[in-house]
């Protein structure tokens, strides 16, 4: 996929991946977008937020999903302080990105700095995918995890954060935790493509955090992710079948073990080609 297949798109579908296989499975299915969120920092490395996460743990796992991603568009997450302190290290840092293979990168809100580092990422040549509404990276300045855009005059202000956003150079922008009608109003003043996370049904796309999709995730399922399988009860099942398993001797079994030739094994029962006398004391 091409970021003008997604400009052109009447529907985008993107989850999450974090690892090489999801990341095949994702692309398998045929889903459009796969982001590498910095999510990862809460679901795959049990941190609180997403704020501990770092540029090193981002580029592991964008290598690790780019391998598995053959046709779906990858997408890679700026982490916390990549981008926010100074221009040309963020501009630095996206495209370390790119080069682990990423086609774009998402950066968080659109202050006057945010948007020259849209601006230098895009002339450089690093795609960007902004992200507006609730931005987990600002969690400890917006006054905890809350919907964003509830009244006429905040929505106004995040459609004139879109706007500026497209304006700079970005090619789609995710919106999160926006009232729908919100979210319906921005996607209509807008020429790039908005992808809802827990933005309703009117966006261009839908994304959502792989491992609320699967029922992995621990901690909590947002009212806005939909649950398609059990993941949790499904590991759990089946390590607690494997445990019992082995220790009442039925794993491994007979076709999972590698055997001597009888030869071999006859020479081991006689004791012969004996190299030293065991005699059970190491020492
Ligand atoms: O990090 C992430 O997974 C995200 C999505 C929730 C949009 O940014």
């Amino acid at each position: 996929m091409k970021i003008r297949d997604i400009q052109s798109a009447e529907k985008l579908s993107m989850l999450t991946a974090y690892d090489y296989s999801t990341a095949k499975y994702i692309d398998e299915a045929g889903v459009d977008m796969i982001l590498v969120g910095d999510s990862l920092g809460m679901v795959v490395l049990g941190y609180d937020s997403t704020v501990q996460v770092t540029m090193d743990e981002m580029k592991i796992f964008t290598q690790a999903v780019c391998r598995g991603a053959k046709r779906a568009f990858v997408v890679a997450d700026m982490p916390f302080m990549s981008y926010h302190a100074d221009l040309s290290e963020g501009v630095k840092n996206a495209a370390q990105l790119i080069k682990c293979g990423a086609k774009a990168v998402k950066i968080e809100g659109a202050t006057d700095h945010i948007l020259n580092v849209v601006r230098r990422c895009v002339e450089s040549g690093v795609p960007v995918v902004g992200h507006l509404g609730f931005t987990p990276q600002f969690v400890n300045t917006l006054d905890g995890y809350t919907v964003q855009g509830k009244s006429y005059e905040t929505t106004l202000g995040i459609l004139r954060q879109a706007k500026a956003l497209e304006n700079a150079g970005a090619f789609a922008v995710v919106l999160e935790m926006v009232p729908e009608e919100s979210a319906k109003y921005i996607t209509e003043n807008l020429c790039i493509p908005t992808i809802s996370c827990g933005a309703g049904r009117y966006c261009t796309g839908q994304v959502m955090v792989s491992d609320d999709m699967l029922g992995k995730y621990p901690d909590f399922c947002p009212k806005f992710a939909r649950q398609y399988g059990n993941m949790r009860e499904f590991i759990t099942d089946c390590a607690r079948r494997y445990d019992a398993d082995v220790k009442s001797g039925k794993f491994p079994a007979d076709d999972e073990i590698f055997r001597l030739s009888e030869n071999e094994a006859k020479q081991l029962r006689n004791g012969k080609g004996k190299i030293y006398e065991y005699t059970g004391n190491n020492k």
